[in-house]
């Protein structure tokens, strides 16, 4: 990797790269109603894309050079690697060196190019970022280089790119939901088959996402250790994995050491939760949805422990609105966004009010993202 030079962030793909982009794709961010951190155990997840995305603009190369920029860094430059060398850079250069190695050693054959990036996916913000990125990228490079690969290929890819180059022990559900999902039906996914079923929101229900402006790195290490502990839990009770538990199993947990007997009643319990939600979704019985996100929450903070003191004081200024029928901490936890359900309509207004609360102190700012101004 070299660093060319400095161009200011509203560079256009011409002033980077003296040339226009031959292909444009983008990819949208996601936000998970219910089913947290089940993913990695085989369980059930329920996201739907949110409006933010991250659009690139890419131009092939005659030889192996890859010269890529970012808008979304602080002072944005041209970062070069040559396809075949990617060696990680721990900056975001490392999300487009690992797709490109991924798809290289799954026998795709590429060129170099010339990448422009920009999202209003925000970073750190539970809402993927990081998929968004990857899904957008391998869009662009299916479309400039006739890449056969399908969208759940595309997400599979896209995982492998984060686990094995980048080093974040994630599970698939950013990226499906990233590859798969629209932002008015929710993407119910049983992470082990990979198959899902699109499960449209109720024209009552509106969706609300408020970022709490406390970012999280997936990297660090609580996400990887949440993830061992339910391998641990999983192989003490003599299964594959969690999902192959229900609350039928509940009994079994107290032969567990603390604290995998809460991680793994978390997983078995937020599996069912998942369920319950598509039938509530279904019925459109949006007070059931609710409970089920208030009760996911719970166990996500008292169980999994995964929230922060800012995302529990959002959920419980949330839970003050008359308009809002639930609401929990979404994505890997340590901070990042919540997730709500409210009423069709008042979902802006009932945020700004969550939001302004919140941010009394003048210490701390949360911004609502969806429904977007
Ligand atoms: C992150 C990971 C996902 C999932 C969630 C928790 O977003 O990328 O795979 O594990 O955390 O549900």
């Amino acid at each position: 990797m070299s660093v060319k030079e400095s161009p200011a962030a509203t560079s256009t793909f011409a002033d980077l790269f003296g040339r226009d982009p031959a292909v444009r794709a983008d990819a949208p961010g996601r936000v998970n109603l219910i089913g947290e951190h089940t993913d990695y155990s085989g369980g059930f997840v329920l996201p739907l894309a949110i409006p933010q995305r991250t659009r690139i603009e890419l131009g092939p190369r005659i030889g192996p050079l890859v010269r890529a920029w970012s808008a979304n860094v602080e002072s944005p430059e041209i970062l070069e690697y040559r396809l075949g060398d990617e060696k990680p850079v721990h900056g975001w250069l490392d999300y487009v060196q690992g797709i490109t190695d991924v798809l290289r050693q799954d026998g795709y054959t590429l060129r170099g190019f010339d990448l422009r990036i920009e999202s209003d996916v925000p970073v750190g913000g539970g809402l993927s970022s990081s998929a968004a990125l990857e899904v957008s990228l391998l869009r662009a490079l299916r479309e400039a280089f006739g890449l056969e690969i399908d969208d759940v290929k595309i997400a599979l890819a896209g995982q492998k790119a984060e686990n094995d180059f980048v080093g974040a022990p994630v599970g698939i559900m950013d990226q499906m939901a990233s590859s798969l999902a629209d932002d008015k039906t929710a993407l119910f996914l049983d992470t082990r088959s990979l198959q899902f079923e699109r499960i449209p929101l109720p024209a009552e229900a509106e969706i609300v996402v408020i970022d709490s402006g406390v970012t999280h790195s997936h990297s660090a290490g609580e996400y990887r250790v949440r993830r061992q502990e339910c391998e641990r839990a999983a192989e003490l009770l003599g299964v594959r994995q969690l999902r192959d538990l229900g609350p039928q199993d509940l009994w079994r947990l107290p032969s567990l050491p603390e604290p995998l007997d809460r991680r793994a009643r978390h997983v078995i319990t937020e599996n069912a939760r998942v369920r319950s939600a598509v039938a509530a979704l279904r019925e459109r019985d949006l007070p059931r949805l609710g409970k089920l996100l208030y009760a996911s929450h719970e166990s996500l903070r008292n169980d999994f422990e995964v929230s922060i003191p800012e995302i529990d004081d959002l959920v419980e200024l949330a839970s003050e609105e008359p308009d809002i029928y639930g609401a929990r901490i979404t994505g890997g936890g340590f901070g990042g966004s919540i997730v709500a359900v409210a009423r069709r309509g008042t979902g802006r207004k009932a945020g700004e009010r969550i939001a302004a609360r919140y941010g009394e102190s003048g210490k701390r700012k949360a911004t609502v993202l969806v429904p977007t101004a």
